[in-house]
């Protein structure tokens, strides 16, 4: 079967390929390199020995994304393709409702009219904005807290809405949580562009001396120790969960959480992270940042039930394969 993923070469589309190959689909990659990089997928293939098929176009683009449908047998799309920066979204709304919605609606109008009836879609926790912990899936939701976070909400609204009016077509929603860590080869992970706006690549590069000491963002929170709590997943757990939910969906719209259902608070994460690696994290505790909430973790039972998927790497793991990479990431040419 041959997949389409579109901004495949970043990081979770990255270590989702490999899921995909190595579960014996075909995969063609949909990417503009705005916040990615050729290389990543030459990586896939010294990993998998496998080829991908790479066009490099804009997922706005109507006329480029449809000549793939008619130069390809399609028989499903991963939506991955947008801007994920909480932060430049406040900053920036409009080129992230353009960005973020136009390559939805242009993606499932070509859905629609080759008859590719199968889409899944990256969707975020940050949809759950300030309901109570466990997120689970039926939680109703009325306005996020930043543009980025409204463009899932409005995201997955469309795609109800298409997918109800074509009761043939399967849609599936992912809600990911905070996906760190990175293949255990060391060769591709996450590498943001700048200062990183998420914890563990930040955790690394304070590790490797690229930022001289973490920012912790409020201790006062009324958590285990103050500090933020989060549902990390390591990213290879949330690749193989797109793999269960091509696998088992069936006709309509599905939701389901992808994450561990454990909240690990920014200290504790530290501490495993110097633990495991034997390094010092020096950091700072400074004001909350505007946004932010208290604790996020998941109900998982959903996903278990439904797609037999579970997360099963642990944070030691996760903590281990994203300082490996860091390490790694320095000696590559990119
Ligand atoms: N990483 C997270 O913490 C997280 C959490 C929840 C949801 N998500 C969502 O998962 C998806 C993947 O996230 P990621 O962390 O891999 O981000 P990423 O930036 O590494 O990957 C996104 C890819 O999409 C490409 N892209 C962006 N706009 C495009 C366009 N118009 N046309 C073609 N390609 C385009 C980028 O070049 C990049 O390769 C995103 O939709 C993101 O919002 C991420």
């Amino acid at each position: 079967m041959n997949i389409l993923v579109t901004g495949g070469a970043g990081y979770i589309g990255t270590h989702t390929c490999i899921a995909l190959l190595e579960a014996g689909y075909s995969v063609i990659v949909a990417d503009n390199l705005s916040n990615s990089k050729r290389e990543s997928l030459e990586k896939i293939k010294t990993i998998t020995n496998k080829e991908v098929l790479f066009y490099e176009i804009d997922v706005t683009n109507t006329q480029a994304v449809e000549e793939i449908f008619q130069q390809n047998s399609i028989d499903g799309v991963i939506h991955f393709a947008g801007l994920k920066s909480v932060g430049e979204s406040v900053e920036k709304p409009f080129m992230y409702y353009q960005n973020n919605l136009v390559c939805t609606l242009v993606l499932i109008n070509a859905c629609l009219k080759y008859d590719v009836r199968r889409f899944v879609f990256s969707s975020s926790a940050t949809v759950y904005g300030g309901n109570h912990v466990p997120f689970v899936e039926t939680m109703n939701f009325s306005q996020t807290s930043n543009p980025y976070g409204e463009t899932k909400a409005m995201c997955e609204r469309i795609l109800t809405d298409i997918t109800n009016a074509n009761p043939s077509f399967t849609v599936t929603l992912l809600r990911y949580f905070n996906p760190v860590g990175a293949h255990n080869s060391g060769l591709i992970g996450e590498a943001p562009n700048g200062i990183p706006n998420n914890l563990m690549p930040y955790v690394t590069q304070v590790a490797k001396g690229k930022q001289e000491y973490l920012n912790i963002f409020g201790n006062d929170y009324p958590t285990i120790d103050g500090t933020g709590v989060r549902d990390y997943i390591h990213v290879m757990d949330l690749a193989e969960g797109h793999v269960a939910a091509l696998n088992t969906v069936t006709a309509g719209v599905h939701i389901y959480n992808l994450g561990t259902g454990q909240g690990t608070s920014v200290l504790q994460l530290i501490k495993i992270f110097e633990e495991v690696n034997g390094i010092v994290i020096r950091f700072k505790i400074t004001d909350r940042r505007q946004g932010d909430i208290a604790s996020c973790f998941a109900d998982v039972s959903k996903a278990r039930k439904e797609l037999d998927w579970i997360a099963k790497r642990d944070l030691e793991t996760m903590c281990k394969d994203a300082w490996r990479f860091e390490q790694n990431y320095n000696h590559q040419v990119m």
